[in-house]
């Protein structure tokens, strides 16, 4: 029996593709892992009305971890259009398949390493080395929204300055879920040798939830004396980052602000070509690139795999295969800085698959 069972979830379009590249390199870096396939994604909400079907977390729930290329997702309205005929009508609603495997198994780290590899076009500056830890269960993303102003909302004091056509989300932000995060996050500067934590907010005006986030954030950074804490309102990051990202460590924050901050954190190291993450919880995870399906290039094997290849690197990491993900990284570096196999992106010609065997070729 192999070492690990992992649950394998290509997902659509270059989901497919970018998967098959990183089992390339966790095949030649030698990973003694059982891969079992789930079904998720577009064609499972068009014929079965789930895009993320039983069956495939009946898998997961028999797997040490998941991996997860991309999924496509469309507006309400089209969903329900392309429902398959005999599921129409019947209530299907469509919800994130992503957005409910973090609540479901409670992998409440979003965490998302951003790094300039040395010689990548790409690269905003060099130096950047930036890990982002987003809150992953609560906030803005509970998904508890009206349309309308619910009419017992307008007997609470305060709330008769909603207007009546408003629509409302709600953001939740408990003081364990924020201590949780928190504390990953300085445990994580404390075993990799990072000097700051920076804690981003709004606190100045979503007072109530971002306060909860900040005593938390404040108790917690009391733990770890030898690490810089930091804060900043969100605004200001989005500022401060692009004028001096080598001031910046870790950072962490809550859910929408995370969502956010990481994707500027990859357009600096790369963009979607390099943006992986790892949705981490207590005793589970899942690994993707943090990009989609792109239609507009499916079946082509044209995109950057290395975003995805670097999520493989993270979860060699996670599993405790630290020389194996070391290797992997090393490889990744080595074939960005000598430039020769490039997908568009960075501004070659290579193939996924290509960029994979290159990256493979010096393990
Ligand atoms: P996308 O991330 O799929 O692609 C946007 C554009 O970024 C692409 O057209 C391409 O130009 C570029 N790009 C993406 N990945 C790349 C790579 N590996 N290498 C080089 N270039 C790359 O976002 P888009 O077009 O907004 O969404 C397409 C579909 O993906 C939608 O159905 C959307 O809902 C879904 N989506 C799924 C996500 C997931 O599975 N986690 C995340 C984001 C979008
Ligand atoms: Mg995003």
């Amino acid at each position: 029996m192999a070492k690990y069972k992992i649950a394998w979830l290509p997902g659509d379009g270059i989901g497919i593709e970018v998967a098959e590249a990183a089992r390339i390199i966790l095949d030649r870096v030698g990973l003694d892992a059982d891969y079992i396939h789930g079904d998720i994604g577009w064609e499972f909400w068009r014929t079965e009305g789930d895009p993320l079907p039983q069956r495939t977390l009946d898998v997961m729930a028999k797997t040490d971890c998941a991996f997860f290329g991309a999924i496509t997702s469309k507006g309400k309205d089209v969903a329900d259009k392309e429902l398959i005929p005999e599921l129409q009508g019947k209530g299907y609603v469509y919800r994130s398949p992503i957005v409910r495997l973090r609540q479901l198994l409670d992998l409440y780290i979003c965490l998302r390493p951003c790094k300039a590899y040395p010689g990548n076009p790409l690269n905003y500056k060099e130096g950047i080395d930036l890990v982002v830890f987003r809150e992953n269960t609560e906030g803005m993303y509970i998904g508890v929204e009206y349309a309308q102003v619910p009419e017992a909302f307008y007997q609470v004091p305060g709330m008769e300055k909603i207007p009546r056509d408003a629509a409302v989300s709600f953001r939740a932000i408990t003081p364990g879920s924020s201590e949780r995060i928190v504390r990953a996050a300085f445990e994580y500067a404390r075993q990799h040798g990072r000097k700051g934590v920076t804690a981003v907010h709004k606190a100045n005006v979503l007072r109530q939830t971002d306060g909860v986030f900040m005593e938390a954030a404040r108790k917690v950074a009391a733990d770890y004396p030898e690490i810089e804490f930091g804060n900043a309102n969100i605004d200001a990051m989005g500022m401060w980052l692009l004028k001096n990202p080598l001031n910046y460590d870790v950072i962490v924050t809550t859910n929408l602000f995370g969502d956010i901050i990481s994707d500027l954190c990859a357009q600096m190291v790369g963009g979607l070509g390099f943006g992986c993450s790892g949705n981490i919880g207590t005793d589970y995870a899942v690994f993707e690139p943090t990009h989609g399906s792109a239609p507009k290039y499916e079946g082509q094997y044209k995109v950057n795999p290395i975003a995805t290849i670097l999520a493989a690197k993270m979860m060699l990491d996670w599993l405790a295969e630290g020389d194996k993900a070391a290797q992997v990284e090393g490889a990744v570096a080595e074939v960005i800085a000598e430039g020769k196999v490039r997908t568009y992106d960075m501004g070659g010609t290579s193939g996924t698959l290509d960029v994979a065997r290159a990256i493979a070729d010096k393990l």
